[in-house]
């Protein structure tokens, strides 16, 4: 499953210097083509509403995905409800950013759900998705 959060609905018109061109559709559009060789299939969805992030959540545990790919966007930096949910849902979550969030605002090199992540990748645009 790919989850993605708040804003990430308004690619290629966001921010574009930040964030790059491509829509969110394009995004997983290439991850699929990308992943295409491993044979794994690919379940996307985008929300705005905590809650609704949290409820996908369980809803890959529940379906028994293998992993979940997150971009939390900046529900990262604050949101414990979304770590508690990646942390009791013990299914391999990677935690992913477009943009590099070290070199970027204070608030955002902080992320709080990095350490119930496997692992996390920031900061290569739409290459970390796949
Ligand atoms: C983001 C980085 C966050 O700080 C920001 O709030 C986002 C997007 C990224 O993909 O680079 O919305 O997660």
């Amino acid at each position: 499953m790919i989850l993605n959060g708040p804003n990430l609905n308004n690619l290629g018109k966001r921010e574009p210097e930040i964030y790059g061109k491509d829509t969110l559709s394009d995004i997983i559009e290439y991850t699929k083509e990308e992943t295409k060789s491993l044979g794994v299939e690919i379940e996307a969805y985008q929300s705005n509403h905590e809650g609704e992030i949290i409820d996908l959540l369980y809803r890959a545990r529940d379906e028994k995905f293998d992993g979940v790919v997150i971009n939390a966007a900046a529900y990262s930096h604050y949101s414990i409800a979304i770590r508690d949910a990646i942390a009791s849902v013990e299914i391999p979550c990677v935690e992913v950013h477009l943009s590099n969030i070290h070199a970027r605002d204070e608030f955002r090199h902080k992320s709080v759900i990095s350490a119930v992540c496997v692992g996390m990748i920031s900061g290569f645009g739409k290459l970390v998705y796949p």
